[in-house]
This record gives C-alpha cells, structure tokens and sequence, in this order.
C-alpha cells in the first residue's frame, strides 16, 4: 500500500470518518488489513505469553499438584495432563505464589519435608468476594486451609517440566526484607555456600534455581498492603537495594496501577526517581492489572448477544491502559526503561456451581472468553515496545483459565486453543498493521439506561519470522462474515493456511462431558494472481493467518 493511501486510513479512522455500520443480518462488508512489513514495532517478547499461578480455590490443588501418589496421572505429584499441554504453548514465565496470597505466604512453610510442614488458613478463606454459598460452608480442605505440600521445590518442578521461567513474587505486607533474601538465598546461592543454599541442595536440587524474575509485592494498593504509591516505592527501594545476583541477573517487577489508575504510575515512579534516575534499572518493569469484569448476572456460560459484545468491548479497554500508563511513564522516565507487566488479566465471572465448592472462580470459559484473550494478545503485540510480560489470571481451575480439572477429569478451555494458536507470533517481530471494517453495535445498559454502544468490526496485529508472516484477528460480529482484502506492503503472499476458532453458538464452550466441543480447524487460504489475498473472516471468529512472503 502506497504511503498516501495508509495516511487516509489513518487520519480517516481518527477523524471517525471510516465508521460504517453493518446492519444487522448483511451478510458480507468491506475490509481491509494492510499489513506494513517494513514498519517493525519490536520483538514480541516470550514473556508475552507468560502465566500465573496462585493458592486460590483449585488452582494448586488440585489443579497441578495432585501428589506423587494420586491415580490421577502425574509426574512427580504435578499433573501430567496440565504439563503436556502447557509445553505446547511456550510459556514464559510462571508467577506464582500470588496474586494476593503472595502477601500471606511464608517460603520457610514449603520447603523441607512434605510430611511436616505446617497447615495455615489460606488467604481466600474467608473471603466475601463473590464467593458461592457452598464455597462459604466449606469446613476443610486444601483450597482453605493451606497444607504446604506445593512449595518452592514443587514450583521450580513445574517450571522445569513446562520449560517455563520461574516469575516468584515475594512477601511484601507481612514478612520483612531480610526472610525475601533468604528466599532469594534458598533459590540462587550455590550449593556448598550457605546454610540455606546446602538445605536446597539436601532435598536434591543441588544446581541453583536461577530465578531472575521477583515480584516486589503484589496490588500493594490494596490487597498487599493499602499503601499509597509514595510509601511502596520506599519499600521498593528498600527491597531491590543490594539484593545478591549469586551470578543471575534479577529483573524486579515492581507493583503498578489498578486499570486506569495513572496516579498510582506517576507518583510511584516520581518517588521513585527522587533517590536519582538510577532507581529506574532496578525496575525491570511495572505490574499492571486489568480484569474486564463480567456482564449480566456475572454467568461466564449464559449472556444475551448484547452481553457479548458488551464485554468484548470492555476487554478493549487494554489498550488505552497500556498507552495511557506508557504516556505516564514517561514523566519520570523519558527514556522508558521501564516496560510494563500486564501480570494479571482477563474476564471474571462467577464460580460455576457445578464444580466442586473449593473451586472459588472456577469455571468453563466460552468462545466469548476466548475472543477476549485474543484481543488482550493483539493489543500486547501491537504494543511489543511497550509490554515486556502478560500472565492472564489464572492458570488453570480459575477466573480466565486455560483449563478446567477436577480429580482425574482435565479439559482445555477455549483461552488455551487462542494461546496455542498465537504461540506462533512468541518471539517474532511485531510489524504495524491497519484494521478497516465496518464497526458492530449493541445496547448497553448505563445507570439503568440503554444505550447505544459501537466498537471495531475487525482487529488484530502480525508478526514476521523472516519470511513467515503470522496475522491473527478477530471477528466480534455475531452474525456477519467479515470479505477482507488483505495486503502486505512490499511483499507478495505465495502461499497460506488458516486457523478458526468458532461456533455458530456464541455460548459455546468445553466441559468434562464435551472436552471437545470447540476447538479450532484448519481452512485452506487461496492466494489469487499475483499474490491477491481475499479471506472471509467467520462471525464470532479467532483466525490465525500464516502466510509465506515472497
Ligand atoms: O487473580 C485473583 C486476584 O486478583 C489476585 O490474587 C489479586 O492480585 C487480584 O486482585
């Protein structure tokens, strides 16, 4: 594409010009996808595709850790389902212990053996938050009273058997800066050196751990701690100041806002850089949160059309938060050394009663789930520069997760295909791509007032592998295919295959019973004379795009 028609695009989109809406039931509408191979945003970090793992409800057990001597299958007590399909997707990093459990949690409760360590109430006990009448009742059980049988050992276990770094975030609220230096002692000093390095190396890990990842609390404004942003970043400095590197590097990720709480970005880093520029190395980069929430009756299975598009919206809002943070940032770091951790997103809905009462915010996601990750991942590419790590929350058995296991039953959510399909882009070059679709809208309902709302008909982002081009993109519409002309400015498409993931049932999901009601399919791409690419995108629609260049 000539550089005088991107700019109409451009300047086209920002002045709403290009805001045609599709009535209701078309059946096809123009689009357009230019991808601008030679504009590269940066390299899409591994981390990108990161994951997060906390003591919460089924999460640990018995979500991974199901014991060495369980009939459910697992190797070393981990269970083996969960491994074999977390290798498929490249993980980064995984985070683990919390979320807010981080902040209750005492390393020195999880190593040694497993016999004896101590039992302590978990963090989500006697939470109000949401929580079923039957998760209320629950009198027992590892999901409320903590046995420690899954520590630092175990977690490094998983790491290992996943090829996942480990990301450990420490104790901020309740223990003190020396019991993290040990922890960080216990994980990265050479066996032969210290006490607590021979310890590790006693319950047979004699090589060092090398994390490299530490968390520095976690929600600081809230759960970990209620402080405000001035009061964290002392304690920041105070954590990351001569902490001892054992030869591994150490990239602190530091506690930031709340969605689109800029105040919290701009005075921490003001604090922050008061003691000298210099504190911004220490900051590998800044933690930000963001759960879209739920819609209706907050059911992740039941939700009108409208509901659909609603959160799906909602979910959009990523990327106004990374950009507005990013523009914050700045003011104390004009050189942006810092880059943001989304650590903890996705959609949250309300446990599913059917799963086991322990299995606080555990349910089956649906195909909306899944469009949901996918916008999250197109925007973290679009912003390569910008986001150095994202870990949806959680792994497996709550809120946005990738699975659903209960005993010996283990199914993939619909999140898990999106993240399999788009491990593709892990590692490869951002390229900038313009999206140009008619818009969809819905009815919202505002202060109990309906409303007419609208967003994009079509978004996505690609990345290039040398001469492999991945694009991927979503489809909102419910109802209407999206016919898009696809160029590649400065190359020629010679070859491509497709990946959907779709349902003609917006409610669509995976559960024990139907472990394989949807998942994605293959469909052959025609490349046209001269390497014209037209591609019918499907209503309701994950695609993945790979397409050889020429
Ligand atoms: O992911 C669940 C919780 O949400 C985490 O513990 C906390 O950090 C966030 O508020």
């Amino acid at each position: 594409m000539t550089p005088g028609r991107r700019e109409f695009l451009t300047s086209a989109l920002a002045a709403g010009a290009v805001t045609w809406l599709a009535p209701r039931g078309a059946q096809s509408a123009e689009a357009r996808i230019d991808v601008l191979v030679n504009e590269p945003i940066g390299t899409i970090s591994p981390n990108v595709y990161s994951h997060f793992v906390e003591h919460l409800g089924g999460v640990v057990y018995d979500g991974i850790w199901v014991g060495e001597n369980s009939k459910v299958p697992n190797i070393g007590g981990i269970r083996r389902a969960l491994v074999e399909h977390v290798r498929r997707i490249k993980p980064g990093v995984i985070r683990w212990p919390g979320g807010c459990f981080a902040d209750q949690y005492d390393w020195r409760d999880g190593i040694g053996p497993r016999d004896k360590r101590p039992r302590r109430v978990n963090f989500w006990a006697d939470t109000n938050y949401k929580v079923t009448e039957a998760y209320k009742q629950l009198k027992d059980g590892p999901q409320k009273y903590e046995p420690n049988w899954f520590g630092t050992n175990e977690f490094m276990q998983l790491c290992r058997l996943t090829n996942a770094q480990p990301y450990i975030a420490a104790n901020l609220r309740s223990l003190n800066v020396r019991a993290y230096l040990e922890w960080l002692e216990y994980c990265n000093a050479p066996a032969g050196l210290t006490t607590l390095s021979d310890m590790r190396a006693a319950s047979g890990e004699r090589d060092p751990f090398n994390v490299s990842y530490w968390g520095i609390g976690n929600e600081s404004w809230g759960c970990g701690g209620d402080m405000l942003p001035e009061e964290y970043a002392e304690e920041f400095r105070r954590f990351t100041a001569w902490a001892p590197t054992y030869g591994t590097k150490l990239n602190f990720i530091a506690t930031g806002p709340n969605g689109a709480d800029v105040g919290w970005t701009r005075r921490f880093l003001a604090k922050l850089v008061e003691k000298g520029s210099g504190q911004l190395n220490k900051v590998h980069t800044l933690g930000l949160h963001y759960y879209c929430g739920t819609t209706g009756k907050g059911n992740a299975l039941e939700y009108t059309e409208d509901e659909w598009y609603e959160l799906i919206h909602r979910s959009d809002r990523i990327e106004s938060l990374v950009t507005q943070h990013w523009t914050i940032m700045a003011e104390s770091d004009p050189q942006h050394k810092v880059k943001l951790a989304v650590d903890e997103w996705g959609a949250w809905h309300l446990q599913d009663p059917s799963l086991p009462a322990g299995y606080l915010y555990g349910y089956p996601g649906t195909l909306r789930d899944a469009l949901i990750s996918a916008v999250n991942l197109d925007t973290f590419q679009r912003h390569a520069d910008k986001v150095a790590m994202a870990n949806p929350a959680q792994l497996i058995n709550t809120i946005h997760s990738l699975f659903i296991a209960y005993e010996d039953k283990f199914v993939a959510t619909p999140n898990f295909h999106v993240f399999e399909m788009y491990a593709a882009h892990s590692g490869a070059q951002a390229v900038r791509t313009e999206f140009v679709a008619p818009r969809v809208s819905y009815m919202r309902t505002v202060n109990n007032a309906p409303e007419q709302s609208q967003f994009w008909g079509l978004s996505g982002s690609a990345s290039l592998n040398g001469k492999q081009l991945t694009l991927t993109a979503v489809n909102p519409d419910a109802n209407n295919a999206r016919d898009t002309e696809i160029n590649i400015a400065g190359a020629r498409v010679a070859s491509g295959q497709a990946r959907v993931l779709t349902s003609s049932d917006i409610h669509a999901h995976n559960s024990f019973a139907s472990p394989n009601a949807l998942e994605p399919k293959d469909d052959p791409v025609t490349v046209g004379a001269g390497g014209k690419l037209v591609y019918r995108f499907a209503p309701a629609s994950v695609t993945r795009l790979q397409l050889t260049l020429v």
